[in-house]
């Protein structure tokens, strides 16, 4: 049996009995008593569970109720009962949050202080984006963001960098910076609860294991995954937790390639991107909250072959390679060939999603997302576009949707509409009938049928009018 090993409020805990499906939020609340960290939704929507998650290069808010156990191993956690320094010294957020009037009706404070006290120690000042993933229905949100503001400019507390310095040194081997955490040594089988779990080390261990286990569930972000658990009341049986395979979260630039690792998570993606890509760093900047995409992974984004992802239509668009393996056998194929039908991936039993490659240059590409709600909700309809333009003629062109199938689909006759015609209005409009050909979407509680058909071919004319240099993104429409 393995110890999963981490640093609560400062102070060391080492659990050899808990399920490994057990989330943070339930062992604090039932086991800690520490019930600070709030119960709203129990599945990622209101952040009212919001803690703070460290290792030693970073400070990360993430849902309690979306993180299993496992997934902490090696790590520091605070909860808004040790935001405080031991002396009872409150953290500058705090502080301002008293000052400028912040908290309101005392649910949803503590994961509002316990974001903002992430974003404060990361140098955030993007305080609606940071907010997005904390509900607040009361209306308070212009005193929040005054206390944001206020406490921006003060120090990190040093009882946050001590956190940090104990990971560094800490005497438990398992205790330490990621790249510690590759070790081998490090491989775990967590044989404990109705739930078999394994940590595996590196992504050569979990090929292995995998493999030998191929109807195991991988846990990557848990974003999907602990929705099962918590809503579903799914017991998953063995399971496989993606938090310690080091070598699955590179983002390397490799020529005219760019390779991502599986396990890269939306918010160091959505950042990796932001000077390379970034119309899809701005759509990633939608992906759900703060909190979410911290989790989230690209590999999970794909492997759940939802047709209303956000990264598949972007993706597709740019012309993605996706790498799969399954022991020692790697295989590539174009992103599109992933997705068979509603629910069936081009993925082998004991297969799983080691990396994508993307162009490093994609100056035509944009991405549109329309959801009802601007931040924190899912696509309705979320559109790829990337024209390639020669000579004032349209040369190539891929275009892909979310929310149009039931997979994430090409538009190929629009795009055979558009190849070789002359780079103008009247092409747009031409090419716009041919939407009926590709699509017959579904009509759902985000939208009809009609509206989505509708709205993908405006995004379409969007997008010539977004290289024509309109602006075309809500926050920078003017009246
Ligand atoms: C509140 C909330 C808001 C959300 N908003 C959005 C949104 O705006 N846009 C959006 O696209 N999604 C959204 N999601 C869905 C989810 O966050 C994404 O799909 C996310 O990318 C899943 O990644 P993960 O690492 O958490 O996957 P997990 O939950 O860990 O896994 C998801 C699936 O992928 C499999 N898997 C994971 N990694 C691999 C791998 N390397 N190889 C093979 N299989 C693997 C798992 O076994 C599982 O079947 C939201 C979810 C929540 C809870
Ligand atoms: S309880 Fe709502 S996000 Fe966790
Ligand atoms: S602080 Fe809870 S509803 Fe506004």
């Amino acid at each position: 049996m393995t110890e999963i090993r981490f640093l609560l409020n400062g102070t060391p805990v080492s659990l050899t009995d808990a399920p490994p499906t057990h989330t943070l939020l339930d062992w604090l609340r039932e086991d800690r008593a520490l019930t600070g960290t709030k119960e709203g939704c129990n599945e990622g929507d209101c952040g009212a569970c919001t803690v703070m998650v460290s290792d030693a290069a970073d400070h990360r808010a993430l849902n309690a109720c979306l993180l299993f156990l496992p997934q902490l191993h090696g790590k520091s956690i605070r909860t808004v009962e040790g935001l405080a320094a031991p002396d009872g010294t409150l953290h500058p957020v705090q502080q301002a949050m008293i000052a400028h009037h912040g908290s309101q009706c005392g649910f949803c404070t503590p994961g509002v202080t316990m974001a903002l006290a992430c974003a404060h120690a990361r140098g955030r000042t993007d305080h609606d984006d940071v907010l997005a993933g904390n509900l607040c229905r009361c209306t308070g949100y212009a005193p929040i963001i005054r206390a944001a503001e206020a406490a921006a400019a003060t120090p990190l507390p040093a009882w946050l960098d001590a956190d940090q310095q104990a990971l560094s040194s800490f005497i438990v081997p398992e205790i330490r910076p990621e790249a510690a955490i590759d070790a081998p040594s490090v491989r775990a089988t967590l044989a404990t609860g109705d739930t078999p779990g394994y940590r595996p080390a590196n992504s050569d261990d979990l090929a292995d294991w995998y493999a030998a286990n191929p109807g195991a569930t991988l846990i990557a972000g848990a974003t999907d995954v602990g929705l099962w658990v918590t809503k579903q009341l799914r017991d998953l049986g063995p399971v496989a937790f993606l938090a310690g395979v080091g070598d699955l979260r590179h983002v390397e630039t490799r020529g005219k390639v760019i390779g991502i690792g599986a396990c890269v998570t939306i918010e160091a993606l959505r950042r990796a991107l932001t000077g390379v890509h970034p119309s899809f760093a701005e759509l990633l900047r939608r992906f759900a909250s703060v909190q979410v995409r911290e989790a989230a992974t690209i590999g999970g984004n794909i492997a759940n072959g939802s047709p209303i992802g956000d990264g598949p239509p972007a993706l597709i668009a740019l012309g993605t390679t996706l790498h799969l393996r399954q022991g020692d056998e790697m295989r590539s194929l174009p992103l599109e060939d992933f997705f068979l039908d509603y629910g069936r991936q081009d993925r082998r039993p004991g297969e799983f999603i080691a990396a994508v490659t993307i162009p490093a240059e994609a100056p035509g590409l944009r991405c549109y997302k329309l959801s009802k709600r601007f931040d924190q909700d899912i696509s309705a309809v979320c559109g790829g576009f990337n024209l390639t333009l020669t000579d004032g003629r349209i040369a190539e062109a891929r275009i892909a949707f979310g929310g149009m199938a039931g997979v994430p689909k090409r538009a190929a006759a629009v795009e055979a509409a558009l190849i070789g015609q002359p780079w103008q209005e009247a092409t747009i409009r031409a090419a716009l009938p041919a939407f009926a050909e590709d699509f017959t979407p579904l009509s759902d509680m985000r939208a009809s049928a009609s509206y989505r058909l509708t709205t993908a071919g405006n995004m379409l004319l969007r997008y010539w009018h977004d290289l024509a240099g309109t602006p075309v993104q809500v926050l920078e429409v003017q009246p």
